[in-house]
């Protein structure tokens, strides 16, 4: 068991998620946001600004004018991209690391993230859900209680593996029973100390659905859908996707069917390549 003292200590000393990307959901979820609300924001962040006019100015777009500011950028790109790649900017720093305990190397995680948070945006657009950036965001940073975690689950790895193997446990209830906590608490718990909304905070909390009666939340559901996805798909998951409760209830209760799935699957490729690509630019 690890205190909560313990916990907290280790999370002040996480490298956190810039603050833009807090303060950039704010804005890029509210109705009456305009464009300008959305690039002075960004602006605000002088390493996520360099970092995006950077991409725009790569040899992939061929530009004949350098792009020199976030609207120039939002004119290149459009809005939604360019919230996308600020927010996957964001939290590269604090998520691409590797969590050995769960079986990831460096950049596996955050590889598995950004696949995750486009998924849960297709899932999202697909059953026009509110909040796409918020859905988004959240998948994108669901697992980085991982980031503390994993080498409390190296240091009980045999407790875990035990649970898992003979007592039908998944992994992370296999946490929770070993380490007093699991991933998706202890996200949580950081996303409230770095001040991320208290919607924000539940989604992480709920993202495996452990509680049965969080299902009819449609952002969770879509979020937890997106990484049923994700691992379907054979992203880098690590060790706890091997035991992973798939509840096929939620795609009843989200109206997502098997064509839906299809639709996604098809799409997916395509989206996860155009965003692979500008990042190798950055
Ligand atoms: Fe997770």
């Amino acid at each position: 068991m690890i205190s909560l003292q313990t916990l907290v200590a280790e999370v002040k000393n996480l490298q956190p998620i810039p603050a833009v990307a807090g303060q950039l959901l704010a804005v890029a979820d509210h109705p009456d946001s305009s464009m300008a609300d959305i690039a002075k924001v960004i602006q605000y962040d002088p390493v996520i600004t360099a970092s995006v006019l950077r991409t725009c100015n790569s040899a992939y777009f061929g530009m004949k004018h350098p792009v020199e500011s976030i609207k120039d950028a939002v004119n290149l790109l459009g809005v939604d991209q360019v919230i996308e790649l600020a927010l996957i900017k964001s939290g590269s720093q604090a998520l691409g690391g590797s969590q050995k305990g769960y079986g990831l190397d460096a950049g596996e995680m955050w590889k598995y993230s950004v696949s995750s948070a486009i998924l849960a945006k297709q899932v999202a657009a697909r059953l026009s859900l509110k909040g796409k950036n918020t859905i988004f965001t959240a998948a994108l940073i669901k697992d980085m209680g991982k980031v503390v975690l994993e080498k409390y689950v190296a240091q009980s790895s045999g407790k875990i593996a035990d649970l898992v193997e003979n007592q039908h446990f998944s992994f992370q209830e296999a946490e929770k029973k070993a380490l007093g906590i699991d991933h998706a608490e202890l996200g949580a718990m950081i996303a409230k100390m770095w001040k991320f909304s208290p919607r924000m905070v539940n989604i992480i909390r709920h993202h495996h659905l452990s509680d049965e009666t969080k299902s009819v939340d449609k952002q969770i559901a879509a979020v937890y859908l997106a990484d049923c996805l994700c691992m379907m798909l054979g992203g880098g998951v690590g060790s706890d996707g091997l035991a992973y409760r798939f509840k096929d209830q939620v795609m009843k209760e989200l109206g997502f069917s098997a064509v839906d799935m299809s639709m996604i699957i098809a799409d997916f490729g395509i989206n996860m390549q155009e965003v692979e690509a500008l990042l190798q630019m950055a």
